[in-house]
């Protein structure tokens, strides 16, 4: 792919966004500034074909000097960025469709729960938070149900902490951390404490570089996927509550068109019905994740059965 691709519409107004352009507050040298810089680094990212693994090595090498490299990543657009960017090769190869991929963030955890039937995600109390009941189907490119996939997925609870990553420790491990085996029909059910939508840290780096861009550093309530099957490419994506307040302007870019649903609210219950549709495997890596470093822990037990 040649570096004019950075010159597309969609590329030049996620510049835009991204650098505060058009947005009353923050100082307009600083904008201008930020965009070339953020401008260049995706010509690099194009020139080289860097990949999505080697990109996370770089962050995380990057992220040993300064630990919000990955936040910074996000909110100046360079996450979304390279998710547009393997859209545009996958278009190129002919290899299109499904349910959109969307940034993975830096908050997943391996090792949780391998778990089978209605799974109950929440393991501690959340007062006040409605239940999320999820439900779906797991597809294929000509709509056939996907046999045997594994859906991992992970979420915030309702103050938008993550468990491993919550300050007040109040969190069990892998509280709302789930990977649910799907059998041969390729249905899902999960019910958890409803999330709620957060921010970059108050004060840090990347709320300093947010304010000065005129910007914000909150994202909206959703809930992070990835879906793998035998035989097809493995999803990584996310779903937005398209009600939340900041459903479309999230500083990490993540919310894209077809991963916006309502959800329906009924008597202190949140449904959503949702279908992921996959690509087939056409190379043995589309089966693999990304080499990004993720947060390990001691894994836990596997394959209970939950029933709601
Ligand atoms: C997240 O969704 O977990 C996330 C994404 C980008 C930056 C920070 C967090
Ligand atoms: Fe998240």
């Amino acid at each position: 792919m040649d570096v004019s691709f950075v010159k597309t519409p969609e590329i030049q107004t996620l510049l835009d966004k991204a650098a505060g352009v058009g947005q009353s507050g923050g100082d307009p040298r600083l904008k201008a500034i930020v965009r070339e810089l953020t401008e260049a680094v995706m010509e690099v990212v194009v020139h080289h074909d860097v990949s999505e693994s080697e990109f996370w090595q770089a962050v995380t090498f990057l992220a040993e000097g300064a630990p919000e490299y990955g936040l910074l990543a996000a909110g100046t657009g360079i996450e979304h960025f390279l998710d547009l960017f393997m859209d545009a090769k996958d278009k190129e190869q002919g290899l299109s469709g499904g349910t959109p991929r969307t940034i993975e963030g830096p908050l997943y955890v391996e090792g949780a729960p391998l778990v089978e039937g209605n799974a109950n995600l929440s393991v501690d109390p959340d007062e006040g938070a409605e239940v999320l009941h999820m439900t779906g189907l797991i597809t294929g490119p000509q709509g056939e149900a996907v046999e045997d996939a594994i859906v991992h997925v992970w979420h915030a609870n309702s103050k938008g902490w993550y468990s491993h990553f919550d300050p007040t420790s109040e969190q069990t491990p892998f509280n709302n951390r789930r990977r649910i085996k799907l059998g041969k029909d390729g249905r899902y059910a999960f019910h958890s404490m409803m999330p709620s939508g957060y921010s970059v840290p108050p004060g840090g780096t990347t709320d300093r570089l947010m304010q000065a861009l005129g910007r914000h550093g909150n994202r909206p309530a959703h809930v992070h996927f990835f879906v793998e099957a035998p035989g097809y490419r493995t999803l990584t994506t996310q779903i937005n509550f398209g009600d939340d307040p900041f459903a479309a302007d999230d500083f990490a870019f993540g919310t894209r068109e077809g991963l916006l649903p309502v959800p329906s609210h009924q008597g202190g219950s949140a449904y959503i019905a949702f279908d992921f549709q996959l690509q087939r495997a056409a190379l043995k890596q589309d089966g693999e994740f990304s080499t990004r470093a993720r947060a390990q822990v001691d894994a836990a037990p596997s394959k209970q059965t939950e029933s709601a």
